[in-house]
């Protein structure tokens, strides 16, 4: 039986098949259209693990290339990463960001259907809360309004795995609402390489230490933190690839499970800034600049419900040796 992973060659989905292979799932299939990577990752899985996965480049939202992909294998269970995540990009393509997130997904639930396969762990995000007015998320909060196309696109699609369990309650539908995913693996091999100038805080400061941008954009320090710069649940890649290989593990019994995978503590972008400088011993440039449209202060996971159903939780010891 083989595990489907869609955006496999992706950020969290190349650390997730890694992390798979590492436990008992020697049998992974990628789908990917390379939007946003580039198919030399499968070489640097097979390099850090030894197993070389089966790779179609293809889209989910391309019903033959799914029937062709599900005919061939015998699929037990999908982890579901494709998709766009630019969150200012969608603001600028909602419909582009709609069809490729809902259609596509959309799709890819109707070739699992059509060929009875029933168990899905679904890449969701902080960003469904909204702005609850409290900076610990719970899973029990539900979804609020996202702050951009790029976050209703996630709800919506929570929204329709809600729907379509309770029409069929055969499947297995495990959500898992990331915070914030930063790091990279130990091999140096796989890491976070966005096109273009980065959106999210880490990228840019890695661009900015190599000098490839020339300062880094601080939006913000009058907010009601420790330092009046954004707090944000920073996990590592790997732990966060581990919260799938436990979804997949412990949700056995048909339902719907939502789950937070963060740390359950926050950091400010300051305290990021000064930590990479430490650790790399590298100065990164920055300025102090006005607060991003959108931004909410401060958020972090109650990782609780993680720990107790899951039996998982972020370690943080992903370092290379030697780091400090
Ligand atoms: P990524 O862009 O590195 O990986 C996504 C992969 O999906 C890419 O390889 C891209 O080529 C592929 N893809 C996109 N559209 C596709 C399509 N129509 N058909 C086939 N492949 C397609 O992003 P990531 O950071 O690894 O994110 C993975 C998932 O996790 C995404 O769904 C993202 O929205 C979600 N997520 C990411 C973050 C984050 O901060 N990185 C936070 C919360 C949720
Ligand atoms: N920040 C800066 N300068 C930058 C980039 C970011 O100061 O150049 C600050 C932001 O203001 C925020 C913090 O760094 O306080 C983190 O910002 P990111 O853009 O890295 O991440 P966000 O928390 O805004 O959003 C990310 C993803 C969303 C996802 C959310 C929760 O981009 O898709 O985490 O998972 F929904």
């Amino acid at each position: 039986m083989s595990i489907l992973v869609t955006g496999g060659t992706g950020y969290i989905g190349s650390h997730t098949v890694v992390e798979l292979i590492n436990n008992k799932y020697k049998d992974i299939i990628i789908m990917d259209n390379l939007c946003n990577s580039s198919e030399g990752v499968i070489d640097k899985i097979e390099k850090i693990t030894g197993v070389r996965c089966k790779f179609y480049n293809a889209d989910i939202r391309d019903e033959k290339a799914l029937d062709k992909i599900f005919s061939e294998n015998k699929i037990e269970a999908v982890i579901h990463f494709a998709g766009l995540k630019a969150v200012g990009e969608s603001v600028k393509k909602p419909l582009e960001y709609y069809d490729n997130n809902v259609g596509g997904t959309i799709k890819l639930l109707q070739a699992m259907k059509k060929h009875e396969c029933k168990k899905i762990v679904f890449s969701s995000s902080a960003t469904v809360y909204g702005d609850p007015g409290t900076p610990k998320y719970v899973e029990e909060m539900g979804r609020g309004i996202a702050s951009s196309p790029y976050g209703e696109t996630k709800a919506v699609i929570e929204g329709i795995l809600e729907s379509l369990y309770k029409a069929e309650p055969d499947w297995i539908i495990s959500i898992l609402r990331y915070f914030n995913p930063i790091g990279a693996h130990k091999s140096g091999l796989l890491g976070e390489d966005p096109k273009g100038i980065p959106n999210n805080l880490m990228p840019y400061i890695q661009k900015v230490a190599i000098g490839e941008l020339k300062e880094v954009s601080v939006y913000g320090d009058d907010y009601d933190t420790k330092d009046g710069t954004g707090e944000r649940d920073y996990i590592h890649v790997v732990d966060l690839a581990n919260g799938h290989v436990k979804a997949l593990e412990k949700l056995n019994k048909p339902g719907i499970y939502i789950h937070n995978l963060g740390t359950g503590n926050s950091y400010s972008v300051l305290e990021i800034i000064k930590a990479f400088e430490r650790v790399n011993n590298v100065k990164v440039n920055y300025k102090i600049a006005p607060r991003r449209p959108g931004d909410l202060s401060k958020f972090y996971a109650d990782p609780t419900k993680a720990k107790k159903e899951l039996g998982w939780e972020a370690t943080n010891r992903h370092r290379r040796y030697g780091e400090r």
